[in-house]
C-alpha cells in the first residue's frame, strides 16, 4: 500500500481537527482536500480526537463513503437501486465488467495491486430514477446510460488519463 502523502498526517490532522468538529466532519475534510483518508492519518486524528485508533479505523472502515487510497484515474460509479434495476442496472454492471476488464466493488488494495487504472464502485441511487439507469464518470453524471452510451463516455475518459498521464 502507498502511503506516502504530499503533507504530513500530523499537519494534515492539525488544520482540519478544530474544536467542536466531529471525527465525521473531519474525515470528509481530510477526504475533500487529498481525495481519501491516509493510513498514517489515524493516530494523529485518535490522539487529536481523544478516541482510539480502533474508533477511528472503525468509522473510516464502517462509512463506504471513504477511501483509504487515491481514486483509481478513472472512477465509475453506478447506480443500482430500485428505479435502475428496474431498466436494466445489472445488464449494464455486467457489460461495464467485461468491457474494462475490472469487476464491480473489489477492495481497493486488491485493485492496485494490479495497478489498476480503472475503478468500479455500486452506489445506490443518484438522484436520476427518472432517467435510469444512471451513474457518475469521473464525478460527471450520466443519465440513462446504454451500454453503448457507456463505451464512448468511458473511452472518452480514458482519453483524457493518457492525454494527463
Ligand atoms: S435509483 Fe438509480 S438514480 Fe435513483
Amino acid at each position: 500500500m502507498d502511503d506516502s502523502i504530499a503533507v504530513a498526517p500530523d499537519q494534515l490532522v492539525q488544520r482540519h481537527a478544530q474544536p467542536g468538529r466531529s471525527l465525521l466532519a473531519v474525515l470528509h475534510a481530510i477526504q475533500d482536500e487529498l481525495g481519501y483518508v491516509p493510513p498514517a492519518a489515524v493516530a494523529p486524528l485518535a490522539r487529536a480526537m481523544n478516541l482510539s485508533r480502533a474508533e477511528v479505523h472503525g468509522v473510516i472502515t464502517y462509512y463506504h463513503h471513504f477511501r483509504t487510497q487515491p481514486a483509481a484515474p478513472v472512477t465509475v460509479q453506478l447506480c443500482r437501486a430500485e428505479a435502475c434495476r428496474s431498466m436494466g442496472t445489472e445488464a449494464l454492471a455486467q457489460h461495464i465488467e467485461a468491457h474494462t476488464g475490472c469487476r464491480f466493488d473489489v477492495h481497493h488494495d486488491a485493485e492496485h495491486q494490479h495497478g489498476a487504472t480503472v475503478e468500479l464502485e455500486s452506489v445506490y441511487c443518484l438522484g436520476q430514477c427518472a432517467l435510469s439507469p444512471a451513474l457518475m464518470l469521473n464525478g460527471t453524471l450520466h443519465a440513462k446510460v446504454t451500454p453503448q452510451k457507456f463505451d464512448a463516455i468511458f473511452a472518452a475518459a480514458s482519453k483524457r488519463v493518457e492525454v494527463t498521464a
